[in-house]
């Protein structure tokens, strides 16, 4: 079983999250657990940021509630620093890629820290955090909706979740191609037609044109990975 921790201080957001669609199937294979990291504040009012030291606008999270809900999942579930891996979506973290998902989905223990405020005690990335990622170069006002977006690219990609598999595994990214065009029932709809070559029956060729629309697709809307991959095509 794979288990993800998911360290909050609104816990109504990863909840609906979790409970809904494809990860909501996925508590089969995944066992997810929110924790809470207001509970394990000793301050009035459950409190769990402060003033930063040397001034600065914004509140800090504080170190101590993070460091004992840690405490709190080490003492209590079959964990130690050696079979689990920390993780805090952060604007600062580099920036996560599929391939991050691919090396994630084969964790089998993993935390995951929702930050708020201005920023974190730099203390407890030092000492607890493994990997910061940023889901991309724009700041939204807390770590869930990182956290849950993060989640949902790793728990696709574990096997047994997806029904298709398969699917997964052709997406965009997967080979570093964006994905060729999809297309359903009606045959036209509007006067707008689906491509002939898709009802020719003659799978090569069918694998070919999707193959080129890829390239076609990656060349115009992301010039630089082309350029990267482009000798392989
Ligand atoms: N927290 C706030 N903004 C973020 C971002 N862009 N990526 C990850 N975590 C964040």
């Amino acid at each position: 079983m794979i288990n993800y921790y998911i360290m909050t201080i609104f816990p109504d957001l990863i909840s609906s999250f979790i409970n809904h669609s494809i990860i909501a199937k996925s508590k089969k294979n995944i066992n997810f657990e929110i924790i809470d990291i207001r509970t394990f504040s000793d301050k009035p009012h459950f409190k769990t940021d402060d003033i930063p030291y040397g001034g600065g606008s914004g509140m800090i999270f504080k170190p101590e509630p993070v460091f004992r809900a840690f405490d709190y999942l080490l003492e209590n579930r079959d964990l130690s620093k050696n079979n689990l891996e920390f993780i805090f979506p952060s604007p600062d973290g580099k920036v996560f890629k599929h391939n991050d998902a691919l090396n994630l989905s084969k964790k089998e223990n993993i935390i995951f820290l929702c930050g708020h405020y201005k920023g974190i005690d730099q203390r407890i990335r030092d000492e607890l955090v493994d990997a910061e990622y940023s889901i991309g170069d724009y700041v939204l006002t807390g770590g869930e909706l990182p956290c849950c977006i993060i989640i949902d690219s790793i728990v696709r990609l574990v096997p047994g979740v997806l029904k298709n598999y398969d699917s997964a595994m052709t997406d965009s990214f997967y080979c570093d191609l964006l994905d060729n065009p999809h297309y359903t029932r009606p045959r036209e709809y509007r006067g707008f037609k689906v491509p002939e070559i898709l009802f020719s029956g003659n799978h090569r060729k069918i694998e070919k044109w999707k193959l080129e629309a890829r390239k076609k697709k990656t060349k115009e809307i992301r010039p630089e990975i082309w350029e990267k991959i482009k000798n392989n095509y």
